[in-house]
């Protein structure tokens, strides 16, 4: 059986990405994961699954850019996803603003739920902004950003990179969540400092969403047994149950979301105080059987040109999943 990391190191040979990249056989299987290349249609993927009564969150995918020019032209394209958002169908009944923007109605209205919660917001990496090319940068583009969020009623969230930004994002989401509400991160079970940075969170009253992590991390940095990491997550996804501001449990395994929601229920936390979050095209099972259960789930929609490390993550955590790449390559 092929390890995370013999599939990332495989992935990561530029002959692997050209062939992937250019053959069409493997387009199916990466279509499986990417809604489209453009925001036209990703926000066709978003438009359907919120009528179906899903919450979405769009993430435009990129990782590190390497000019300052790269880096605005990716903070316009996040405002440009928020605009859309706003023009959607995704809202449902936007309230005009007298800045000339719609924006999300707050409190939220859906049925009896109480909580100020977003039908759809957008998801973005700080490498993006141009964290590690010039950090100051990177800021200025995500307050930027996060004030559109704030203007548009929705949120923003930061995704997670590896440990090699784990402090900074940490250190940067903190100064501008004290100014911007509307703006949050992603934990990573794997880390051994989660359990504190949980407490950050809970101090801070700031909304999280709780992975597992997708990097591939050293023994000093993360926990590597599969087990071990699960037993985190439980850990830390009922501490924020109990603490937390509207938590999410950003995953996949049935048997992590039956006890987090069994503990939810036994504590009598209702069903619209977190959310669960699955990404597009992953276990629609399970996104369906939670749906229909009444809890509110967010399905993340990645789309973009730039699908390539993504896509590779996303092979890495399913090693089976590489033999469709094997199957589609041979074939061509
Ligand atoms: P687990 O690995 O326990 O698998 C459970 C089941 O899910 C599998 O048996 C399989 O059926 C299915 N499954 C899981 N992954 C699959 C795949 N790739 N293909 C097909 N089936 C699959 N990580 C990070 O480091 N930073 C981040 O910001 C984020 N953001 C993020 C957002 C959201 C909404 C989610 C759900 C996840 C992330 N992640 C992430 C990724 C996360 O860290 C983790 O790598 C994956 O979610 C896989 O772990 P699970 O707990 O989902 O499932």
């Amino acid at each position: 059986m092929l390890s995370r990391a013999v599939v990332l190191k495989i992935a990561s040979w530029k002959f692997v990405e050209r062939l992937v990249r250019h053959s069409r056989l493997c387009r199916k299987v990466v279509k499986r994961f990417i809604a489209g290349d453009t925001l036209d249609e990703a926000m066709a993927a978003a438009e359907d699954l919120c009528s179906r009564g899903y919450f979405v969150t769009l993430d435009l995918l990129g990782e590190a850019v390497t000019s300052a020019e790269e880096a605005a032209k990716a903070k316009d394209a996040y405002i440009g996803m928020f605009d859309r958002i706003a023009a959607s169908r995704c809202l449902k009944s936007p309230v005009p603003t007298s800045n000339g923007r719609t924006r999300h109605p707050s409190p939220f209205e859906f049925g009896s739920r109480e909580l100020p919660v977003e039908t759809a917001n957008v998801s973005i990496k700080l490498t993006q902004c141009g964290l590690g090319l010039d950090d100051g940068l990177a800021e200025k583009h995500y307050r930027e950003v996060a004030q559109v969020a704030l203007e548009y009623g929705s949120f923003l969230r930061i995704d997670m990179e590896d440990s090699s930004f784990t402090q900074r994002t940490v250190d940067m989401v903190d100064r501008v969540h004290k100014d911007i509400e509307r703006t949050g991160t992603v934990l990573q079970s794997y880390l051994h400092r989660t359990s504190e940075d949980v407490e950050w969170v809970i101090r801070n009253n700031m909304r999280v969403r709780l992975v597992k992590g997708a990097y591939l991390e050293p023994p000093q940095v993360a926990i590597q047994k599969m087990p071990e990491i699960d037993a985190a997550l439980l850990a830390q996804g009922k501490r924020l149950l109990d603490a937390g501001n509207y938590p999410a449990m950003g995953t996949h395994n049935e048997g992590l979301l039956s006890q987090l929601a069994a503990y939810a229920a036994e504590k009598g936390i209702p069903k619209d105080r977190w959310e669960i979050q699955m990404i597009y095209g992953i276990r629609r099972d399970l996104q369906e059987k939670y749906l229909s259960e009444g809890y509110n789930v967010r399905i993340y929609i990645p789309f973009g040109d730039s699908w390539y490390p993504y896509f590779s993550r996303r092979l890495a955590e399913r090693p089976a999943n590489m033999f469709f790449i094997f199957k589609a390559l041979l074939r061509r």
